[in-house]
């Protein structure tokens, strides 16, 4: 409880001098006892970190220790800053060279159309000669633009070219949409666990996170709504399919009382959907923005997690208001994504080739994570099994802590991603990651044995 407090202090949630909630709405926050939160409040007065004052509250001292001011982070001599400290938390972990890589939600190389995209490459250069001579238009290539909008309008998506933009992967699109929306101060709703990387970018631009749980069946909608009222936050970033790290999905009804929600208090929802078309069986609810008629919904559509990681292919969708306030940004950014990418996806996307891929992946995927559930199903660990997507989130037993146990593993050269990284609270040491895409069956089997070896004797 006080390093989830120091963490939020030292990354900038609250300000030199900004008043911190109260014991109730933060015990309310973590789940934990109000007394529990006045004791760790109390502990960073001690510290030096917090003030009292009479019958007012808590706020951040001024005067903040060095190394330690809010919003600052890491400051080099030259005077550029960066509120993580570092690249971002998950490419630290994806970074450590291990023979058993769980951490990333990646797949398989062997599973992609790797040949097939080299030999494809090879005929649209050949064909369009002047492809590497060109730059694209900032939106994307207009082909491709108006082939994916017939493509999402068979599948209940209501748009057309004009709402749509190509970006540099789905990460592209999140950055703009972030930098095009909110202000170093402004508030954002963030799932609580969430895909790590949008906890660094919102530290970065210094905005305070309000935190949401995630749960199987959705969010607590009733909270929601009190934060939109109370705190005003200026979007809610969710990625609602086959959530990353959770596998969750929210339902259809409550994907409509969030728009409901949304146009009401003026909350602009970023959707994030990487891990859609990766089902195991049925197919999953159509997206928030099918149902967004009054242009409170930038759709985020990444393609890098099946086709070719590599191309950092991806979509922004948004009506037209919503998507001239982010343009200019990807004026700004890169001018427009590179014209070969969009054109060998283009090539690949559309045909039957993919369909069949795509088929035979789900089936590929979803044996992997079998496996992954029987060499775990001895652990006395639990999770909910996911109906599609890549990653397992998995609970630890009592008194285990996810960073040590990481720790240990990577000694037994395995990795897997700790569940402080993917909470905008730094909480949560009793869950990880596990992704079940990047190891075929036998080395998921191999890989797990050495976590449950390290796992022994703790708890
Ligand atoms: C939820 C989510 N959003 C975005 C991304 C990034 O996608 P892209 O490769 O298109 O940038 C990922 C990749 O892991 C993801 O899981």
């Amino acid at each position: 409880m006080e390093e989830a407090l120091r963490s939020g202090l030292r990354h900038g949630r609250w300000a030199a001098g900004e008043k911190i909630p109260s014991v109730r709405t933060m015990a309310e926050e973590l789940g934990v006892h109000r007394l529990t939160v006045l004791k760790g409040y109390r502990l960073l007065e001690e510290e030096g970190l917090l003030e009292a004052s009479y019958r007012s509250g808590y706020y951040v001292r001024a005067e903040v220790p060095a190394g330690e001011a809010a919003g600052s982070g890491v400051r080099w001599s030259y005077g550029a800053g960066t509120a993580c400290g570092a690249e971002s938390r998950l490419s630290d972990i994806h970074r450590r060279a291990v023979r058993y890589r769980m951490s990333e939600a990646l797949l398989d190389p062997t599973l992609l159309p790797n040949r097939f995209l080299a030999r494809h490459a090879q005929e649209v250069i050949a064909s369009q000669p002047l492809l590497l001579s060109t730059y694209s238009t900032v939106m994307g290539d207009g082909e491709l633009r108006e082939a994916m909008a017939g493509y999402m309008q068979d599948r209940r998506l209501e748009l057309s070219a004009e709402e749509l933009m190509v970006t540099t992967g789905a990460q592209q699109g999140m950055d703009l949409a972030f930098r095009a929306l909110l202000q170093p101060g402004d508030k954002a709703l963030i799932e609580r666990p969430t895909y790590s990387p949008a906890i660094d970018m919102l530290r970065q631009l210094g905005v305070r996170m309000l935190p949401v749980e995630i749960r199987p069946d959705g969010y607590d909608l009733d909270r929601v709504e009190k934060l939109m009222a109370a705190e005003r936050p200026k979007l809610f970033y969710l990625n609602p399919t086959y959530h990353n790290p959770t596998g969750y999905t929210v339902p259809v009804r409550q994907r409509k009382a969030l728009l409901e929600l949304a146009e009401r208090y003026r909350c602009i929802l970023i959707e994030d959907e990487a891990y859609s078309d990766l089902y195991f069986h049925e197919p999953p609810p159509a997206p928030l923005f099918a149902y967004d008629t009054e242009g409170w919904v930038v759709y985020l559509r990444s393609y890098s997690k099946y086709i070719a990681p590599g191309l950092r292919i991806a979509f922004l969708a948004a009506r037209p208001p919503l998507l001239a306030a982010i343009r200019p940004l990807k004026a700004l950014a890169d001018g427009g994504t590179p014209l070969l990418g969009q054109k060998l996806f283009q090539s690949f996307f559309f045909s039957h080739r993919m369909q069949e891929h795509l088929a035979k992946l789900r089936v590929a995927v979803s044996m992997r994570k079998e496996a992954m559930e029987q060499a775990l199903s001895a652990s006395g660990w639990s999770w909910e099994s996911p109906a599609g997507g890549l990653n397992l989130w998995v609970r630890l037993p009592e008194g285990m802590q996810a960073s040590r146990l990481l720790e240990r593993s990577l000694e037994l050269s395995a990795a897997f991603v700790p569940g402080p990284i993917c909470d905008p609270l730094d909480a949560m040491q009793d869950r990880i990651r596990l992704s079940y895409s990047l190891l075929d069956e036998r080395r998921l089997a191999e890989g797990l044995a050495r976590v449950l070896e390290a796992a022994e004797g703790m708890g």
